[in-house]
């Protein structure tokens, strides 16, 4: 099984992007192949019914909808923003949708937040499962936020908590076993 993974973040030092990476190493432990993309090297405008129809879908959207395809099942970070999905992320989404086929339809998504604050971005969890299920992603049930996400991991990058490494460890084995 092919996993992407990526974070719903820019930023170099970003948690999230952390959390996707140990992800897909746990899920490589647990038999998956797969690879980390950083969405800041797919920029895009932000969407503009006008760059659409003057120059189409961006280049970066088409190339992240093909990592998508050759994929059998996504899991993604995501940082909440102002108890939201963060623009970045929605707007990579909006892009995604226009470009037809749509690629994302039909896979399957295991959603994830961190955030340095107390609830870990559930917020963005729930508001962010709208709309993928709007494009047909099949959304895990099963979702997980990490609250005090700036003190979890290591300086490599590593999850520190074993409590939570066995939690991320026994959702990916249930996810993988899921989508197999
Ligand atoms: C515009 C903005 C809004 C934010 N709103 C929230 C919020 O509602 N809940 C929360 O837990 N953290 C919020 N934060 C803090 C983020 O969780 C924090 O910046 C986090 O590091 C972002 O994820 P990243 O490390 O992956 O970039 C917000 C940050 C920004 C920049």
């Amino acid at each position: 099984m092919k996993i992407l993974t990526f974070a719903g973040s820019l930023r170099t030092d970003s948690c999230n992007k952390k959390f996707a990476r140990e992800a897909l190493r746990l899920a490589k432990e647990a038999g998956a192949e797969g690879e980390f993309i950083d969405l800041k090297d797919y920029p895009m405008p932000v969407y503009d019914g006008d760059i659409e129809t003057n120059s189409g879908i961006p280049e970066t959207t088409v190339a992240l909808g093909k990592k998508i395809a050759a994929a059998d099942a996504i899991i993604i970070s995501t940082p909440e923003y102002n108890g939201s999905i963060p623009g970045i992320l929605k707007n990579a989404l909006d892009w995604l949708s226009r470009d037809k086929p749509v690629t994302i339809t039909g896979k399957h998504l295991l959603l994830l937040a961190a955030s340095p604050g107390a609830l870990g971005g559930i917020r963005a969890l729930w508001h962010s499962r709208q709309p993928f299920e709007v494009l047909g992603v099949h959304v895990y049930p099963d979702m997980i936020a990490l609250p005090n996400a700036y003190n979890m991991f290591d300086e490599q990058g590593k999850l520190k908590d074993e409590k939570t490494i066995q939690r991320l460890k026994t959702t990916l084995e249930q996810f993988i076993k899921h989508v197999g």
